[in-house]
C-alpha cells in the first residue's frame, strides 16, 4: 500500500505538518542535492586537500555558468573542514581557506581579502610586500592545506597588465606554500588563464555544464519534488513538465531551485497543492536571458 506522502523525504513529510505560512518558509531554506557532478568536484577537492607538498602542486580551475552551483559546491566542501583550534596551544588551524578574489585584479586587495576572512589585524597603509609578507607568515601559522579563490572571474574586470600580475601572484603564492589553489569562475575566468601558459597546464579546468535532458536531470527533479512539503505529488519527471521546467530555467541549478520554490509556494497560496503545466503557465516568470536581455535594453533606453 502507497501512502499519501510517498513523494516525500522524511523531512518534507514532518513539514506537511506545519502551517502554510511554515511551509512557506521551509521551502524557501537552502537545500542541498548531491547530484552527480558536484560529489565528483567534492571528491576531487578531497584529493588535492591531502595531497603531498611538492614544488609542483596541482591546481584546479571549477568554471560554469552564473547560478549553477559552484559557490555551493565550495560551500559543502569547507563545511567537512571546518576550522579548528589546538585546546594545548590555541593556535587556529585551517584547513580550507575559501577567499573571494577583489573586484579588480589587485594584488594588495587581494592581501587585505585574505587577512579580513583570517580575522587578522593589518594596516591598509602597509606596502604591498608588507601585506603579502604578513600573509605568507600567517597562512603557513593556520596551516593552510587549500586555497579556494571565488569569483576569479573578477580579474578580467582589470587591464591586461593588472590581470598578469594578479595571476603571477596565485603562482607566487601556491608556489610558495606548497598548497593547491582551486579558482571558481564563470568561462571568463577560463579565458583568463589561458592568457599565462604556466598556468593554464597548472589548472586542470572541472566543467559544471547546464543542465540538458537525461537521467541525471531527472534525477535532480525527483530530489527536489522530495524535499518541497506539497500534500500531493507533482510528478516534475513526467516528459513534459520535465520539458518546460528546463525551458523557464534554462538549465541553471540555482534558476531551476527557485522556478520550483516559486510554484511551490503558488501550489499552497492556491491550495492546489501541486505544480502543474497551468500553474507554471499562470506564474510571472520571465527566463534568465529575457531579464538580462530586457536589463540591457533598459540601460540603452536611459
Ligand atoms: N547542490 C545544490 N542543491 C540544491 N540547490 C542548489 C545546489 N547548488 C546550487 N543550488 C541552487 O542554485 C543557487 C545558485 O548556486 P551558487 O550560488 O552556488 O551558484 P554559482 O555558480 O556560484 O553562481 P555565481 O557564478 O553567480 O556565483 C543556490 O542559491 C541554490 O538555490
Ligand atoms: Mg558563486
Amino acid at each position: 500500500m502507497t501512502s499519501q506522502t510517498d513523494h516525500l523525504n522524511e523531512s518534507a513529510k514532518v513539514a506537511l505538518a506545519l502551517s502554510d505560512h511554515e511551509r512557506i518558509n521551509f521551502i524557501r531554506r537552502p537545500r542541498w542535492i548531491g547530484y552527480t557532478k558536484a560529489k565528483e568536484v567534492i571528491a576531487q577537492l578531497e584529493n588535492l586537500l591531502t595531497y603531498p607538498k611538492t614544488h609542483r602542486m596541482p591546481n584546479l580551475l571549477l568554471v560554469g555558468e552564473t547560478n549553477n552551483g559552484k559557490t555551493m559546491i565550495v560551500n559543502r566542501f569547507h563545511q567537512f573542514h571546518p576550522v579548528t583550534a589546538d585546546p594545548n596551544t590555541e593556535q587556529c588551524q585551517w584547513p580550507v581557506l575559501v577567499v573571494q578574489a577583489p573586484p579588480v585584479p589587485s594584488e594588495a586587495r587581494f592581501y587585505i581579502a585574505i587577512l579580513e576572512k583570517l580575522s587578522a589585524p593589518y594596516c591598509s597603509c602597509d606596502s604591498v610586500y608588507k601585506k603579502q609578507f604578513q600573509v605568507m607568515k600567517i597562512l603557513g601559522r593556520v596551516r593552510v592545506q587549500i586555497m579556494i579563490i571565488d569569483e576569479i572571474h573578477q580579474i578580467v574586470a582589470g587591464k591586461i597588465g593588472a590581470q598578469r600580475q594578479f595571476l603571477n601572484t596565485i603562482k607566487y603564492l601556491g608556489n610558495e606554500l606548497q598548497i593547491p589553489i582551486v579558482g571558481v569562475g564563470t568561462y571568463e575566468a577560463f579565458n583568463a588563464l589561458q592568457t599565462d601558459p604556466q598556468l593554464a597546464n597548472r589548472f586542470e579546468p572541472s566543467v559544471l555544464p547546464r543542465w540538458e535532458q537525461g537521467q541525471e536531470y531527472l534525477r535532480l527533479l525527483s530530489s527536489f519534488e522530495r524535499m518541497m512539503p506539497l500534500k500531493q505529488p507533482s510528478y516534475l519527471t513526467e516528459k513534459d513538465l520535465a520539458f518546460k521546467l528546463l525551458v523557464m530555467s534554462e538549465g541553471t541549478i540555482g534558476e531551476l531551485s527557485a522556478l520550483l520554490a516559486r510554484a511551490a509556494i503558488r501550489a499552497i497560496e492556491k491550495r492546489t497543492e501541486t505544480i502543474t503545466p497551468k500553474l507554471l503557465d499562470g506564474m510571472w516568470w520571465i527566463r534568465p536571458s529575457e531579464r538580462k536581455w530586457k536589463a540591457e535594453k533598459n540601460s540603452q533606453e536611459k
